[in-house]
């Protein structure tokens, strides 16, 4: 029975006051939603949106990066009303705890560490391949050992494909990052926000500059044909390519991890959460049709760099470097916020006794849970130096899918057993809106193919033999009963 002990609500929000061993209050509306936009830009829209229109949409990955937001945005409206009536650092992880029980939020808990810390490094081995790129751009080459992991064969700047030791920029970045999160929340924000205006200045001008040159027959056909198989074109093509660009959506649900932290959550997280998703759509979906419209989809098979295959369509290829610098620039904020996330989960998980004290440990000057930054820096270095890029995408991907199923199951399993609560902001059509959250979320899980669901497994079941050995005898909450 005691496995689904539920953490009633007065207690969690009362634990969140917790004077000056707590987090500190500082962000508003604006750095929420840079917040949201700085995890969401990344590695997906400047990678992933080239391959997948070159492999499975054509010019219609506009309408996939339509139909991966809706599915977002379901999860979004879910986690908004969680994120107000509970705002609390553990994001899904606390809003489990007090719908379904502790072992489904130490499964959720732990299922967030594949978004939080592999979707960082992730973002730090693509943060990598442009670093290299662009020096290569100044003249500057590092030793081929050093720059990619065994796993992994990379197609030098000339063209040849070799296989590396360790990938050091990767975790160069990782350390850099762990380091500010460390100093301070006021000052990563700052940061952050300064990154965010960089990235979306260099959408907006690829967008305004890029418009003028589209080719109106790079659009025929909008939808290409399919080709008998499923996911190579037509409309099944727009599914698969769907759960491709998935990724580039991924960060912001991040906003919500930051809610001991925002100086008026009740008000703020939905702006934050619903805010930078609604942007992000509508930068994707215009940047996805300039892209398309600048290039034949065609062209874009197999480019790590599709931005530059577009840029080439116009006179400005003089721009090349400087898109390039911005993009290093942005996906070193999408690292920042997954980090944040990801110390903040492991922050509350602690808090509830469910980890070691060592990850809820408070600077006395900083304010920052930073041995738990310092913990991550190295689990997260390790998987940046060694781990193929595609193996720690998909797990970042099933890892978020599943911890928005889980989501959208809880505002059902809130509204049935807590009615009355003061709910700030309330999800729309309830059932209807975290049912479809539920069964889309569900599908693009399907898409990623077995091997992911094995990983997701695994690592689940690891968890679960840290939690019968740790967690289950340490727990707070099951203490308080005793
Ligand atoms: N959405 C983030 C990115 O695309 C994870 O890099």
């Amino acid at each position: 029975m005691s496995l689904m002990a539920i953490k009633p609500l007065d207690v969690i929000m009362a634990q969140a006051r917790g004077g000056e061993h707590s987090l500190k209050r500082t962000l508003g509306p604006m750095s929420l939603i840079a917040l949201g936009i700085g995890a969401i830009i990344g590695a997906g829209l400047f990678s992933l949106t080239g391959i997948a229109a070159a492999d499975n949409a054509g010019p219609a990955i506009a309408l996939s990066f339509l139909v991966a937001a809706i599915g977002c945005a379901f999860a979004g409206l879910c986690y908004s009303e969680f994120s107000t009536m509970i705002p609390i650092a553990g994001s899904a992880y606390t809003y489990a705890y007090a719908t379904m029980g502790e072992l489904i939020a130490w499964i959720i808990g732990w299922d967030l560490v594949l978004e939080y810390a592999v979707g960082a490094a992730t973002v730090s081995i693509s943060w990598s391949a442009y670093v290299v790129s662009l020096l290569h751009d100044f003249g500057i080459s590092l030793p081929v050992e050093l720059i990619a992991s065994p796993w992994q064969p990379v197609t030098l700047p000339d063209g040849t494909m070799v296989h590396g030791i360790i990938n050091l920029p990767a975790v160069f970045i990782i350390c850099i990052i762990s380091a500010l999160l460390m100093r301070g929340i006021q000052e990563s924000a700052t940061v952050n926000s300064i990154v965010v205006v960089i990235k979306v200045t260099v959408v907006l001008v690829f967008i305004g500059v890029g418009v003028w040159y589209v080719k109106g027959s790079n659009y025929v056909p909008f939808i290409p044909p399919n080709t008998g198989t499923f996911g190579e074109y037509g409309l099944s093509g727009i599914v698969r390519a769907a759960g491709v660009i998935f990724f580039a959506y991924i960060g912001f649900d991040a906003v919500s991890t930051a809610a001991q932290e925002a100086k008026n959550p009740q008000k703020d997280m939905p702006i934050g959460i619903i805010g930078s998703l609604a942007i992000c759509t509508v930068l994707y979906i215009a940047f996805a049709l300039v892209m398309t419209g600048l290039a034949h989809y065609t062209e874009f098979k197999d480019q790590a760099a599709p931005v530059a295959v577009a840029i080439a369509h116009t006179p400005f290829v003089w721009l090349k470097p400087l898109i390039k610098f911005a993009i290093v620039a942005g996906y070193s904020s999408v690292i920042l916020v997954m980090l944040l996330g990801q110390s903040r989960v492991f922050f509350s998980m602690a808090n509830d006794g469910l980890l070691p004290q060592v990850f809820s440990a408070i600077h006395p000057r900083y304010r920052t849970p930073w041995r738990s930054n310092m913990l991550f820096m190295v689990f997260v270095s390790l998987f940046s130096a060694f781990a193929p890029i595609a193996m720690v995408g998909h797990m970042t991907s099933i890892g978020t899918l599943f911890a928005f199923v889980i989501v959208c199951a809880g505002i059902l399993v809130m509204r049935k057993t807590q009615p009355n609560l003061d709910r700030p902001f309330r999800t729309p059509w309830v059932p209807v809106v975290p049912i479809l959250g539920i069964l889309v979320n569900f599908m693009l899980m399907f898409g990623l193919g077995w091997e992911n669901w094995l990983r997701l497994f695994v690592w689940l079941a690891i968890g679960l033999v840290f939690y019968f050995a740790y967690g289950r005898s340490h727990s707070h909450l099951r203490g308080s009963k005793q």
